[in-house]
């Protein structure tokens, strides 16, 4: 798998923490940042992963030139993590449902930027994060698994979004792993999960 990053890249740090780990079924053959250097390139760096700090700015072919590095490293399933860009064609089909992202809300909810802010704000007591498959809209394509975390009432938006970001760290393994194994089964907008 590759992992695309555009920032921080703690939920990439999780999963190459997790595909390290005895019998899991996946591996990160790449990270590619849209930013060029971005503190998530260290994390690749770091556990020995090609690290590809690349400008989609000044691209502007942008998912044609990645689709192509991508084919070129033969990826079977490309994890977006923070990455904060459209996946555009022709990058959409030529990876069609292996392509997936998580999202700091209960999707539906709270598309966007600034997600578990906007929770808080709405006042929901209960929040969480999604991971999903990517289509062409904003954080709106087929529900892989989601994870609750409850609202306290003296939660202020950066401590909610502690704790969400705590349950991303677990979910988007999760997720990747049911999708090494073949185990998401996509039926329309459902996924369900085969038993093992
Ligand atoms: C994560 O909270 C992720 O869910 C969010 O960006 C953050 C990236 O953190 N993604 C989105 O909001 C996508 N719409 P990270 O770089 O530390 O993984």
């Amino acid at each position: 798998m590759t992992v695309l990053v555009s920032g921080r890249g703690s939920n990439l740090r999780a999963i190459l923490e997790q595909s390290r780990a005895p019998g899991f079924p996946a591996r990160v053959v790449a990270a590619v940042s849209d930013r060029g250097e971005v503190p998530a390139l260290e994390h690749a760096r770091s556990a020995g992963v090609e690290a590809l700090a690349l400008d989609a700015a000044r691209d502007p072919s942008w998912d044609a030139h990645l689709a192509a590095v991508l084919e070129e490293r033969q990826v079977d399933l490309i994890c977006l993590a923070g990455y904060m860009r459209l996946v555009r064609e022709p990058l959409l089909s030529r990876f069609a449902g292996r392509i997936l992202n998580i999202h700091p809300s209960l999707l539906p909810a709270f598309p966007g930027l600034d997600a578990q802010r906007q929770a808080w704000e709405y006042g929901v007591k209960v929040a969480g994060c999604t991971v999903h498959f990517v289509d062409a809209g904003m954080d709106s394509g087929p529900v892989v698994l989601q994870r609750s975390v409850p609202v306290a009432e003296d939660d202020t938006p950066e401590s909610l979004a502690r704790r969400i970001l705590a349950e991303e760290h677990r979910a988007y393994p999760e997720a990747v792993r049911l999708f090494a194994l073949g185990r998401l089964e996509l039926r329309g907008r459902r996924v369900l999960v085969r038993p093992q």
